[in-house]
């Protein structure tokens, strides 16, 4: 077993090589991907650790995974990181940069990486049975990693504790680590403070609150300023939660509140239910699912977190494109699942309250705006559809596309982007806006392949008001996903699809009346 984990690999730069392989989305070369772990940017690069099967594509003998890009968008693989061993599974967690030096790991000149991951215990191991948290550092910029003898640093005999997020905190009483993880099945996010990251005491703990039909896991914690206001800080807790998401099985939550140092306190205004879903009556739950805060209101966005040590204090968060209802199942090989694009997130008041708002990552973040990398196929000014369509340009293979629009429905009923369609009718996928029900539709029910599992036909809504009438969508294609960013990304739908190879045909209609149509762009990425 460990031969071929010690085996180097060569850096690759990934590209759209094999069938469905995404062009600007992270996969790793030939084997199994989940959840993104140890985000942190140092050194001029960005690294993304991740759940790994270094000898397989599906899920199993758990390790992390490790890839690099200077602009979150391109990224080199590199040899495992952690790997599994006859004790223990690496399972998620994080990685900071101990500029203190404070664990000792480095020096005051050379801080070492910490990584803080969850030990999943196997039956050799005298911890057996429980799930616990350790360290691994590095010392060469997080190329390679040793673990801490003195592992496990934190355990609560618990079958269940895991996905350790840990940051620096700085509050009026000076700074410490703090870390969020979760009691997985009592949906709750338990919270630990540390001087030196191998000695951690309790502080306090969160949930169960809004959707908390399934397991919690891969929780976040950070602040934000609301519209940029330094004076008006806020924070977020990401709770991932596997099954019970609103478009089903996993998907992740948010709440917005404060963090005084010890404990997180929601804002009345972002909890729909808060002794949990499962304290409703469930006539009244549907409905309370629909309010809870969504990052991402498709299939495919699970475990997202965020990068630590990012310049700027940006706060940039990845998400694992995929749901476990099917992941083990998706018709791609040898590779399997990919990470969402990076999204920028930010906060702004909708409605008096805090709220997320999400920006994909499509140039260089030092770059600043615009498209640099991105190709024009159109760019069409104004215009009326009435009861019509319009043919846009057809997806490139190898290729990821960028749909831009700020639509006026007007008298329209529906207006409908077919993507990926065929040159039947037959297939495609639909991203549709009714104003009846001011619902934005992700439909893939005739997407392609939808075959492999029972559960991946499907279509997904998330409610999205017009703002002074408009619309506004980006919507990135990469040939097996579409992630849609409505009202400068208030609204995030992420779905993945599987076309056929000659379904190609991007369609853009309106039905029931006549919407008007600003600033269409399509162009393309390679
Ligand atoms: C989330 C998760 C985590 C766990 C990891 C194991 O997808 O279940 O809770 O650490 O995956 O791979």
């Amino acid at each position: 077993m460990s031969s071929r984990l010690d085996a180097a690999r060569p850096e690759t730069a990934l590209a759209g090589t094999s069938r469905f392989r995404p062009a600007i989305h992270f996969t790793a070369r030939d084997t199994w991907l989940n959840d993104p772990n140890g985000l942190v940017f140092h050194d001029g690069l960005y690294h993304l650790f991740f759940q790994n099967n270094p000898y397989g594509n599906v899920w199993g003998n758990m390790s992390w995974g490790h890839a690099t890009s200077p602009d979150l968008l391109y990224w080199t693989e590199h040899p495992v990181a952690i790997a599994c061993d006859e004790t223990e599974d690496i399972f998620s967690g994080s990685v900071v940069v101990d500029h203190g030096n404070t664990s000792g790991f480095g020096t005051a000149g050379a801080p070492a990486l910490v990584a803080i991951y969850t030990s999943a215990y196997k039956a050799a191991s005298e911890h057996s049975g429980t799930q616990a948290q350790s360290l691994a550092f590095s010392t060469d910029a997080g190329m390679t990693w040793r673990k801490y003898e003195g592992n496990p640093v934190l355990t609560r005999n618990s079958a269940h504790f895991r996905d350790p997020k840990v940051f620096r905190y700085q509050g009026d009483h000076g700074s410490c680590w703090v870390m969020v993880a979760v009691e997985a099945q009592h949906q709750k996010v338990v919270i630990y403070r540390s001087d030196d990251l191998k000695s951690w005491d309790f502080l306090s703990d969160f949930g169960p609150a809004n959707a908390d039909a399934g397991e919690w896991e891969c929780p976040d914690l950070f602040p934000l300023a609301v519209d940029g206001d330094p004076a008006n800080i806020k924070w977020v807790l990401i709770v991932n939660v596997n099954p019970g998401a609103v478009a089903g099985g996993s998907g992740g939550q948010y709440f917005v509140g404060n963090f005084d140092g010890v404990r997180f306190t929601p804002d009345d205004g972002s909890l729909a239910a808060p002794e949990g879903l499962a304290s409703l009556d469930p006539e009244a739950a549907p409905a309370a699912l629909q309010q809870c805060l969504w990052l991402d209101w498709g299939r495919d966005c699970y475990a997202s977190v965020s990068f630590s040590n990012t310049p700027d204090s940006r706060r940039i968060i990845i998400g694992w494109m995929n749901n476990w209802d099917y992941a083990n199942e998706l018709p791609t090989d040898p590779w399997r699942s990919s990470m969402t694009l990076a999204r920028e997130v930010r906060l702004t008041a909708v409605d008096g309250a805090a709220r997320l708002i999400q920006k994909p990552v499509l140039a260089d973040p030092g770059a600043g705006e615009g498209l640099p990398a991105a190709t024009d196929q159109m760019n069409a000014g104004n215009f009326e559809l009435r009861n019509s369509s319009l043919r846009l340009p057809d997806g490139v293979p190898g290729t990821a596309q960028i749909i831009e629009a700020e639509i006026l429905p007007g008298t329209a009923e529906r207006v409908d982007f077919r993507l990926f369609g065929s040159s039947d009718g037959a297939e495609g996928t639909v991203l549709g806006y009714s104003t009846a029900t001011a619902q934005l539709i992700l439909d893939r029910s005739e997407s392609g392949n939808t075959r492999f599992h029972g559960k991946f036909a499907s279509v997904e809504s998330a409610p999205v008001e017009l703002e002074n009438g408009v619309l506004k969508l980006l919507i990135v294609v990469d040939h097996c996903s579409v992630e849609v960013f409505a009202q400068g990304g208030k609204a995030v739908l992420t779905d993945l699809i599987f076309p056929s190879p000659e379904s190609r045909e991007n369609w853009l209609s309106v039905s029931g009346g006549s919407a008007t149509v600003h600033n269409l762009t399509v162009s393309t990425i390679n």
